[in-house]
């Protein structure tokens, strides 16, 4: 079984890739920490609570992260995501026991004793303050798979750029420097292939059919989203990007893709693009594994299984 931290901003899509993730028994997630993102960290770690109390899983601990960006003023999501960050579905807020230390002290503390692995869902500030803070403590991070970037891909935010890097390009770049020195290959799971996974109304519906309780609740959940996905790009359904990382993390044929040296830029028009040297023309060492392909059926299959209760509850 695989110790991770989950570092996310639930957000619609981040609390479908916390249900698969929380169904996963190849995982232990030892704490949730939660960073502005799609919606402001504190309000992302009472969503989690939320997602927590679903799953009957209030055991699992829950860290709020960094306010703000590391340099920039923060930009949330929730025109995407709703005023509540969980598509207004305004879910019953859950009792979760607030722990007192931040994010950052909490992954400092415990890389300081164990070697977990990071599945980060939401712009990197957090794990960018542990590196700049703590870089002897990256070789303890087994592996870290980060949601965020493209390669071929237009953007999300800008015509370059993906929400989680365009949110806080600076910890994106750090993150890659650090953890390419630590000698650590961050697994960045972009646009590239989350943008094919999509949550389409039959697929709903057939969720609905097999597992009613679970269905009306993700219907709750995504309705706002899928309104967005139409009146923004014409898309029927919704663009479910964070379960993919998660699924990856768990079953790696999901995807495929290509190791190289992969720089973000912070400034500009293009700030928040993810640069992969894909050509190696840069002649520096692969500090990414850049993921490209996607098998969206096998994907889905996943998904399901690992979302829908069992008949024995
Ligand atoms: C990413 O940005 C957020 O809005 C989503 O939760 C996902 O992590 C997609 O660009
Ligand atoms: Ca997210």
């Amino acid at each position: 079984m695989c110790r991770i931290v989950i570092d996310c901003d639930p957000g619609i899509d981040d609390s479908l890739a916390l249900l698969l993730a929380l169904n996963s028994p190849e995982l232990s997630v030892a704490a949730i920490t939660t960073v502005s993102g799609n919606v402001p960290a504190h309000m992302g770690a009472a969503n989690t609570g939320k997602v927590l109390k679903r799953m009957g899983r209030l055991d699992i601990p829950v860290y709020v992260g960094e306010p703000v960006p590391l340099k920039r003023a923060y930009v949330d999501a929730m025109d995407t995501h709703g005023s509540d960050g969980m598509g207004e579905s305004f879910f019953e807020e859950a009792d979760i026991p607030y722990q007192e230390m931040g994010a950052v002290e909490y992954l400092e503390t415990l890389l300081e004793q164990e070697e977990i692995s990071i599945l980060a869902l939401g712009p990197m500030t957090n794990l960018a303050r542990l590196a700049r803070k703590r870089p002897d403590l990256l070789k303890n991070i087994r592996e870290i798979i980060s949601m965020g970037g493209s390669f071929k891909s237009h953007g999300n935010c800008s015509p370059v750029a993906e929400y989680n890097y365009w949110c806080d390009p600076e910890a994106a770049a750090v993150c890659f420097e650090a953890f390419g020195a630590a000698g650590k290959k961050i697994h960045m799971v972009g646009l590239d292939v989350t943008r094919k996974i999509v949550l389409t109304p039959n697929l709903l519906e057939y969720i609905c059919r097999l597992d009613p309780d679970t269905g009306e609740w993700i219907r709750r959940l995504t309705g706002f989203y899928m309104d967005f996905h139409w009146k923004q790009e014409g898309i029927i359904g919704c663009v479910i990007n964070d379960p993919l990382a998660a699924a990856y993390f768990v079953k790696r044929s999901l995807c495929s893709g290509f190791d190289c040296y992969t720089a973000v830029e912070t400034e500009g028009i293009c700030a928040g693009q993810s640069v992969a040297d894909a050509m190696n023309i840069w002649k520096k060492p692969a500090n990414s594994h850049v993921l490209t392909e996607t098998d969206c059926k096998a994907f889905m299959y996943f998904f399901l299984s690992r979302i829908l209760r069992k008949p024995d509850g």
